[in-house]
């Protein structure tokens, strides 16, 4: 665990892209020249998406829902994060993730055009998870918070410009959405939405297990669903960062509340009216709609 009083290394801007410093630039040129097998599966996310919660759904389901495997790991270990690191005398992670015996499980951050020259040729299959953005940007303000690395917006209107100017970690949601919507179509690539993870977490799974090639064995359904749900993942040390040294633990939860529709609570009736209108100026044609309350 780091001291309370932590200051992050500055934040860097790869290719125009806002980064933090633990994913230098060498890092990402590394990245695009990786290698990538057809047999992977990966799992991407714009942050604060539901990449933890696709994470451990892919892993649940790569285990055949053997739950007693999928827990005696941390969530890390079993689904690497690609672009983290150096850290200290730790090799990056896409080093490790090199290492790896097949089929190996991995979650990126990467906007479509970042991601490996390989990824494009062997075609793995890849899950995208995205996130009404409202929700998103509510829980990526909490995130700086409780995030060693990130700098901390105190309040949500501290936060609320940066996020519509895409100069936030990983840069516009609108961007990185709209590349991988444009790509759902892809035969290797599997678009689901947080929304309907809430609305139908049994039926989610079952989609992405058959996408995947790794059907759910019938009479482990109903354990595996439970295991993934919020409450179920909040309590899990495998599975909550409970032990996690990037997490100010005194300050809050990683796992915060789940929810769809929490930007209620945040967002001033002003804010709304100038997202709505962004929402349909960035997102015009592209037929990318959300559920923004269950
Ligand atoms: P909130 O901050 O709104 O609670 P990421 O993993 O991309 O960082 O996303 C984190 C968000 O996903 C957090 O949202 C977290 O609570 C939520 N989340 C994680 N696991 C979940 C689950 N099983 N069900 C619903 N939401 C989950």
């Amino acid at each position: 665990t780091l001291p309370d009083d932590f200051k992050p290394p500055p934040d860097h801007y790869y290719k125009g892209i806002r980064m933090l410093a633990i994913t230098p630039a060498p890092t990402f040129d590394a990245i695009l020249e990786m290698e990538v097998r057809e047999d992977d599966i990966w799992v991407v996310t714009y942050p604060k998406a539901g990449t933890t919660w696709g994470q451990e759904v892919t892993s649940v389901i790569v285990e055949g829902a053997d739950l007693e495997k999928v827990k005696s790991k941390p969530l890390l270990q079993r689904v690497p994060y690609l672009e983290l690191g150096p850290l200290g005398p730790q090799p990056a992670s896409y080093k490790m993730v090199e290492e790896l015996p097949s089929p190996r499980l991995i979650r990126t951050h990467l906007p479509y055009h970042l991601m490996p020259k390989q990824w494009f040729e062997k075609k793995p299959k890849t899950l995208y998870v995205a996130r009404n953005p409202k929700d998103t940007a509510v829980s990526g303000w909490h995130f700086t918070k409780i995030n060693h690395f990130f700098v901390t917006y105190e309040t949500f209107s501290d936060f609320f410009p940066k996020f519509v100017e895409g100069d936030v970690i990983y840069g516009s949601w609108f961007d990185h959405n709209k590349k991988w919507w444009e790509h759902r179509h892809d035969p290797n690539i599997m678009f689901v939405k947080f929304e309907d993870m809430k609305k139908d977490l049994r039926g989610e799974m079952i989609r992405m297990a058959d996408f995947y090639g790794y059907p759910l064995p019938v009479d482990k359904i109903d354990a595996a669903v439970e295991h993934c749900t919020f409450d179920k993942m909040k309590k899990n040390p495998m599975a909550n960062y409970s032990g996690a040294h990037f997490i100010n633990h005194k300050k809050g939860q990683f796992h915060r509340k789940g929810e769809v529709g929490d930007w209620k609570n945040h967002f001033s009736v002003a804010q709304n009216e100038l997202f709505d209108e962004l929402y349909q100026e960035k997102m015009r044609g592209t037929g990318l709609t959300f559920d923004w309350e269950l």
